[in-house]
């Protein structure tokens, strides 16, 4: 879709949180023209100015903010308007203390802080209406305006709320899922543990308990929860389209941010955006900050999205703070864009010299102009200046990564046969392998269209909804190659296990019964041998398998599973389905995964690349664009693909003969016309 964020920037997006309201009048002068120096473009106002906006239900002070956005426009600064709505102000919560949210521990939180409101508050949601209606009327054809931050982060410190008016929610939310009572107590097994509900009224948010509340109320409560909290965001985004129809909404997500289930969230934003802080003192972080972007642009089916929030250098909320190395706020940028964002923004223009986070580092930072900092973020913003090409390309990827909102939440409930399953674990295990190996990934829904992928991993998928499973029988029979990790269709929707056990309906398509799940001891490893001389090893968790069709690819070769399948391939249709029955070593995954990957020629961008450099690609309907990202502290040497000899450099890179040489923490963009 053609953004009206990019067709009125016609640059990548530069720049970031602004929040005049803590600072004296004399500074936004000094602040524009430094944003104009530093090639700012968009900024984010007012995301925490509630306070300063509204002194009661009908004091409003707009003056302020008036003067800001007129200043901003009168230096081609554009602006991302916040709704606001993230901190109520103490007035609202003293009037309303019932929008305070209250703990599964039944303890009810205190303003003070931040994001204190209960997401099914009645008075929360009124106010907050109130103020997206004014702000909207006021500014909706401002001209610095090209669109709105809704809320901030929703459920970053609040994500679930506990109370009475939040017990109430539930139950309305439960009576449209469930056509009645009885159909409920089926769906949750209430039978189980005397816990039958004869009314309504008695079904409660799972609040602490003597042991574990049942894992379907838990599993309804997490999914009533995310809903709750994008009924705010929707309740907003219907005033704004109401009154500036024209003004693109999102809201800034965090990633893989386990309590909101972004699939549902993305499908109402007109762009995503995203919030990435990597710890710069984790030589891992550029892997998992690459499959959150992955994620990002997946979200919305490859539409390019924003990096709304990153910071210039350290953060304040960690327990001990590094700064980002020098290169590393320019690499971590361009990876973004590399992964398909069109912008790169912060938290935030200038640090803050009160407040909670004072010790955040700013583009501005507290030392002024004449710094580290704001040389990297000025030097910056002069180089995207000649990415606009990039705009209107997009990545393309044959693998998939398979996730499900739903089934993370349930697989990590309590009391399973093993609590050392985590999603965001298996995923990244298979992520790293394809990002080591320049392989372009996307994240799907089990339900959406797979047609195009060569491959489709789904290293955990423990609930299978049946459209899920008759969607990938379908991708599967149509020629699909599909690859799937263990404890997976265990359940189904409602986390009750599939007549017969898994893998329930896919149990045709993976040519195999699960007898029991294995779970192996401490500290035991066991061996998995297989074909084409495969040799792996393995931990935590087996499982004891019957062939039901499918070949046995690798069988464990020690341990309690000696002799039985550990990894089946199975043909069905037009393609084949694996199960991988184990959580074998990372290099036998890779082994596994190369195999597969070569098979069915899907092949790795780089030839030879070293190990810490990314390499990706953006393709325009007249142009392509290689992004090279030296993640490692050393020179990087890269041999490029014949295809890429004289394209035309962008960004750095000193280029020999074939090859490009990348500095510690060096970028190069390469272009070339078709
Ligand atoms: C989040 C929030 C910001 C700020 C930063 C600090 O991204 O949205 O308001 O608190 O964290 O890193």
């Amino acid at each position: 879709m053609a953004n009206p964020v990019w067709n009125t920037l016609k640059d990548l997006a530069y720049g970031g949180d602004y929040n005049p309201e803590q600072w004296p009048e004399e500074t936004w002068h000094e602040d524009v023209a430094l944003m104009r120096e530093a090639g700012v473009n968009l900024v984010s106002v007012g995301i925490f100015s509630w306070a300063n906006l509204q002194y009661g239900p009908n004091e409003w002070h707009f003056d302020w903010l008036d003067r800001v956005l007129d200043l901003l426009h009168q230096h081609d600064i554009f602006v991302l308007l916040a709704t606001a709505t993230a901190s109520p102000p103490p007035w609202l919560t003293k009037l309303h203390p019932e929008i305070l949210p209250v703990t599964a521990e039944n303890i009810r939180l205190s303003p003070g802080g931040r994001q204190h409101y209960c997401p099914s508050s009645p008075y929360y949601r009124a106010a907050s209406k109130t103020l997206v209606e004014q702000l909207a009327k006021r500014y909706g054809n401002h001209p610095a305006v090209v669109g709105w931050h809704v809320g901030n982060e929703y459920g970053c410190h609040v994500p679930r709320c506990y109370c009475d008016e939040s017990a109430q929610d539930f139950r309305r939310w439960l009576k449209l899922r469930y056509r009645s009572l009885e159909e409920l107590n089926q769906a949750w097994s209430t039978a189980f543990w005397s816990q039958r509900y004869q009314d309504w009224d008695e079904i409660l948010p799972p609040r602490v308990a003597p042991t574990f509340v049942n894992p379907s109320q838990q599993l309804d409560f997490l999914r009533f929860s995310s809903d709750a909290l994008l009924e705010c965001f929707k309740r907003e985004v219907e005033v704004l389209r109401r009154i500036t129809p024209d003004k693109p909404v999102t809201t800034n997500f965090m990633g893989l941010f386990k309590p909101l289930d972004y699939f549902r969230w993305a499908a109402e934003e007109d762009f995503v955006s995203h919030d990435s802080y990597p710890d710069p003192a984790d030589a891992d972080s550029p892997v998992a900050a690459a499959l959150t972007f992955d994620f990002m642009r997946s979200a919305r089916h490859g539409q390019p999205w924003l990096l709304m929030e990153q910071a210039p250098s350290a953060v304040n909320w960690r327990p001990h703070n590094v700064p980002k190395a020098d290169g590393q706020y320019r690499l971590w940028s361009y990876q973004a864009i590399a992964r398909g964002a069109n912008g790169v923004m912060n938290f935030q223009w200038r640090a803050s010299r009160g407040g909670a986070e004072k010790f955040h580092s700013g583009m501005v930072p507290h030392a002024g102009k004449d710094t580290r900092i704001f040389r990297n973020v000025a030097q910056l913003g002069r180089e995207l200046k000649h990415l606009s090409d990039v705009l209107d390309s997009q990545l393309s990827a044959e693998v998939a990564l398979v996730m499900d909102w739903s089934s993370w939440w349930a697989l990590e409930l309590d009391s399973h046969p093993s609590s050392r399953l985590s999603l965001t674990d298996q995923l990244l295990r298979v992520y790293r392998i394809l990002w080591r190996k320049n392989i372009s990934v996307d994240i799907v829904e089990p339900s959406s269209d797979l047609s195009r992928y060569k491959v489709m991993v789904a290293p955990n998928l423990y609930l299978v909804s049946q459209p899920a499973a008759e969607n990938l029988a379908r991708y599967v029979e149509g020629g699909g190659e599909l690859v799937m990790g263990y404890f997976s269709s265990v359940v189904d929707e409602h986390d009750v296990v599939f007549p017969n056990g898994a893998p329930g309906p896919l149990a045709d398509i993976l040519g195999i019964r699960v007898e029991e799940f294995w779970p192996l001891a401490d500290g035991l490893t066991v061996d998995v041998h297989g074909m084409n001389g495969f040799r792996s090893t393995a931990d935590i968790w087996s499982e004891l398998i019957n062939l039901k069709g499918a070949e046995r690819w690798a069988a464990f070769a020690s341990g309690p599973l000696n002799g039985h399948p550990a990894i089946t391939r199975n043909l069905y249709g037009h393609g084949r389905a694996w199960y991988v029955a184990t959580h074998l070593h990372i290099d036998g995954l890779d082994t596994l995964l190369t195999h597969i990957l070569h098979t069915v020629g899907v092949n790795p961008l780089l030839i030879n690349a070293p190990e810490m450099v990314e390499a990706t690609v953006r393709r325009g309907p007249h142009s392509q664009h290689l992004f090279l990202l030296n993640h490692s502290a050393n020179e990087a040497h890269v041999q490029l693909d014949s295809t890429w000899r004289g394209s035309s450099k962008i960004v750095d890179g000193r280029i020999g003969d074939d090859s490009v040489y990348l500095s510690p923490f060096g970028v190069a963009v390469f272009s070339k016309t078709d």
